[in-house]
């Protein structure tokens, strides 16, 4: 009996240590302990150090902190490939407005889903990060597995990736050439306290819906492509991704004069990523394959 114990607390010691990495959106954790999925119509809510994941009826049912940073956001590069990993093609915007974003919005079809897979995930997101750039909320849609669960289809969920622990709505899936509509939105505020309060969902997809509060302001606007263990072109999907009607404002209701930078890490593999139309509403984004 004893014997049994010993070697169960060993193996199950072992197995915690050999415990496959976990994707989530910003890069690879350790294993799936600081990943949350946030229960059906609940909520998060930073206090302090700590976040509390609500049920639908207010009660906390689980306490994470908020940690720091173990790694730097570009984590495991894939070694099995010459593609990028991580954040292939974005697109970014800083606020300078001196008023917090009060909503962002993008609308992109679903691609095909591509046509090889090789265990690869490609996430496509529009997303906000504070100043500090070490969380992000983001309404995503993804293909292949991750944290939230997945394999070779497209599925979106909402997250808000902090530096230690994780949080996510439920995966739905969803059929190429559905239209999305990612939107996050400031829904409260305390400035004197930099405690911010947002929702993220696709709004036409039921279940996607995150609300947190009291986290600092998000700042910084992005649209990205990123991708792990591609092996091959056809690992991603055929074509181009336009995010579009990509529309941001600020809480002053001064209209922002935004102007949005790029970025490029796998150009030698044949994406590009440019800016169709600039500006504060409906501005456009391709990305092409
Ligand atoms: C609130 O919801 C949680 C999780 O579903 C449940 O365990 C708890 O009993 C509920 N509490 C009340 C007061 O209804
Ligand atoms: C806002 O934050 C300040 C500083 O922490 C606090 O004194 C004040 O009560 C807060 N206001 C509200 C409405 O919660
Ligand atoms: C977000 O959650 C808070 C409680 O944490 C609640 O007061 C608010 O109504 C929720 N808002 C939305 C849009 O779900
Ligand atoms: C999307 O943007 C186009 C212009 O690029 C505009 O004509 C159209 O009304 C917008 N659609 C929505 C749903 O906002
Ligand atoms: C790639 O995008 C840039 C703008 O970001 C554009 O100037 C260039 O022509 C594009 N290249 C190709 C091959 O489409």
């Amino acid at each position: 009996m004893r014997v049994f114990t010993v070697t169960a607390i060993l193996l199950a010691l072992v197995a915690r240590c050999t415990a496959d990495p976990v994707l989530v959106p910003g890069g690879y954790r350790a294993n799936s302990d600081n990943i949350h999925e946030i229960p059906a119509g609940g909520s998060l809510a930073r206090v302090g150090s700590k976040i509390r994941i609500l049920a639908a009826n207010g009660s906390v049912v689980h306490v994470a902190p908020v940690g720091a940073a173990t790694k730097p956001k570009s984590q495991l590069l894939s070694l099995t490939s010459r593609f990028v990993s991580g954040w292939v093609a974005f697109a970014f915007w800083h606020n300078t407005a001196g008023s917090p974003i009060s909503s962002f919005a993008t609308m992109w079809e679903v691609p095909p889903v591509p046509a090889t897979n090789n265990g690869q995930t490609v996430f496509l997101f529009n997303g906000i990060e504070p100043s500090a750039e070490d969380a992000i909320l983001q309404p995503v849609l993804q293909y292949g597995p991750s944290g939230a669960g997945g394999g070779a289809f497209w599925a979106v969920a909402s997250w808000y990736v902090g530096p230690l622990n994780t949080f996510h709505t439920t995966l739905v899936p969803v059929s190429a050439g559905t239209t999305l509509t990612g939107v996050m939105s400031l829904i409260g505020s305390n400035a004197s306290s930099n405690a911010f309060d947002y929702t993220s969902e696709f709004t036409n997809v039921p279940g996607t819906l995150l609300n947190i509060t009291g986290i600092p302001e998000l700042t910084a606007a992005v649209e990205t492509l990123e991708a792990y263990s591609v092996t091959a072109g056809t690992d991603y999907p055929a074509g181009e991704t336009r995010f579009a009607n990509v529309t941001l404002r600020v809480a002053s209701g001064v209209v922002p004069a935004v102007g949005w930078s790029l970025r490029n890490e796998d150009a030698a593999d044949g994406f590009n990523i440019s800016v169709e139309v600039d500006g504060p509403t409906d501005a456009q984004v391709l990305i092409t394959y």
